[in-house]
């Protein structure tokens, strides 16, 4: 199992959890392994809300934790010796009590009889899925609050406590150093995938072998595809590598993008594109503080980014009603943000934070900000064939946008930059993210 959970407040957050939730039993299933075939497994990735709760990365342990008794118990499976051939050392329950912090810790045999007993006196059972699918016998006649529990954890876990961002701040260093190692060794010839490697081995090195997210290495036009992942292409002189990619260090994640020229020196035309992306990004991060709602920096930086599209004659029109009609939206058609956490696409909160969305079109992250959020500010801007080419936006738009124009992109790509930040009491956000982003630094990182 492993240690140093001791920077991270657990007792408090389980009494905090307790606190919301008082009239019930709360009972909370980790992950579990996963076989992939045969007797092989996928890698472990604890659940979340677990990790919130106890910082336990073991799977198949659950925790109950029972608000009026005051009492919150680790179950752990019992390891026999045949087991430990296999897997090695696996604390006990008292090694885990002094590593997590949890004041009982038992096996997981003994929690039907455990749950047997503490549901006296309580008439609800705020637990998982998970949970209440394993436990049914003895978890019958109490009511299930599935719900509950995931609102009151998505409202804990909105605002983040100085030692979880300390924890972003390690993933985010280490994801930042592997950002410029690729930076400095890409070039024209190598694969996508070899610039995936690369990345990957520099957070491993770093000792944070997980990541937050599949990484996105898109050279060329592969670039305006959002979510690519195959990364398989040979890249070209001339072009734009996008990598989007983020390690988590004990659950907490990063999510950096940077956009960079594959021969190291951005042609005029990359330099127009990209300048309106880091105008808009750099201009929202100045923006975001306590209070504004999360939507109208989205605004912004499609105003932003209507302006350049303007200037690069692409769009006409006024930039507000470019915005309004979605015209903008063919070449920017992704939110400018995200809460992120324990999850990469961590939710905002509960249902009390969420706001009505603003526009038309759909937007996850409608919230005001609040100090201690850690949110990614990631404009982007794209030639994407399956939007320029749409018959019905050539209908729709073809007043606002010159699509003659935008066809002579659709060997480009994208560009998207994306740092996270902290948003901070009283005054700017706090930038995570020490990745070179304007273009002399960018030319300099690549060093050829
Ligand atoms: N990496 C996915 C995102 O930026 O949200
Ligand atoms: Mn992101
Ligand atoms: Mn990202």
């Amino acid at each position: 199992m492993k240690s140093a959970t001791q920077s991270l407040p657990y007792p408090a957050l389980r009494r905090a959890i307790a606190r919301r939730l008082p009239d019930g039993l709360i009972l909370l299933c980790g992950g579990e392994r996963v076989a992939r075939n045969a007797d092989t497994e996928y890698d472990f990735r604890q659940k979340s809300d677990f990790l919130y709760l106890c910082g336990v990365d073991e799977p198949d342990c659950h925790l109950l934790i029972d608000p009026r008794r005051g009492r919150q118990t680790l179950f752990m499976p019992r390891i026999d010796n045949e087991h430990r051939v296999w897997l090695g050392h696996v604390p006990g329950p008292a090694e885990a009590k002094r590593l997590y912090g949890v004041p009982r810790v038992a096996y997981c045999d003994a929690l039907p009889k455990e749950l047997k007993r503490a549901r006296q006196g309580y008439r609800k059972v705020y637990a998982d899925q998970a949970a209440l699918r394993a436990h049914r016998p003895v978890l019958r006649g109490l009511q299930p609050a599935p719900g509950e529990l995931a609102e009151a954890l998505r409202e804990l876990r909105a605002c983040k406590t100085p030692g979880e961002i300390a924890l972003i701040e390690k993933a985010s260093a280490a994801t930042a150093r592997a950002h410029r190692a690729v930076m400095a060794a890409a070039r024209p010839g190598w694969f996508e995938y070899e610039a995936q490697a690369l990345f990957e081995a520099e957070c491993r090195r770093a000792g944070l072998p997980l990541l937050a997210f599949q990484t996105i290495a898109a050279s060329g036009a592969n670039s305006a595809v959002l979510h690519y992942h195959r990364n398989d292409r040979r890249m070209r002189a001339g072009e734009l590598l996008l990598l989007d990619s983020g390690a988590e260090c004990r659950g907490y994640a990063a999510d950096i993008t940077r956009t960079f020229p594959v021969s190291g020196r951005f042609t005029a035309r990359q330099k127009d594109v990209y300048s309106i992306v880091l105008q808009a990004q750099k201009e929202c991060i100045a923006m975001a503080r306590p209070g504004l709602v999360s939507a109208e920096l989205h605004r912004h930086s499609m105003r932003v980014i209507a302006e350049g599209l303007k200037s690069l004659r692409i769009l006409r029109g006024d930039a507000d009603g470019l915005v309004e009609n979605g015209a903008v939206r063919l070449f920017y058609p992704h939110g400018l943000s995200h809460m992120m956490g324990l999850d990469v696409h961590d939710s905002p909160g509960g249902k009390k934070r969420m706001l009505r969305n603003p526009f038309k079109f759909m937007l996850r992250f409608v919230a005001k900000l609040e100090p201690g959020f850690v949110v990614t500010v990631e404009p982007g801007l794209y030639f994407i064939p399956a939007l320029i080419n749409d018959p019905r936006n050539r209908r729709k738009h073809r007043a606002s946008v010159d699509f003659r124009r935008a066809e002579g992109f659709l060997d480009f790509g994208g560009v998207r930059i994306e740092d996270d930040i902290v948003i901070t009491a009283g005054g700017p956000a706090r930038d995570l993210t020490d990745v070179p982003k304007e273009i002399r630094d960018v030319e300099a990182a690549c060093g050829r």
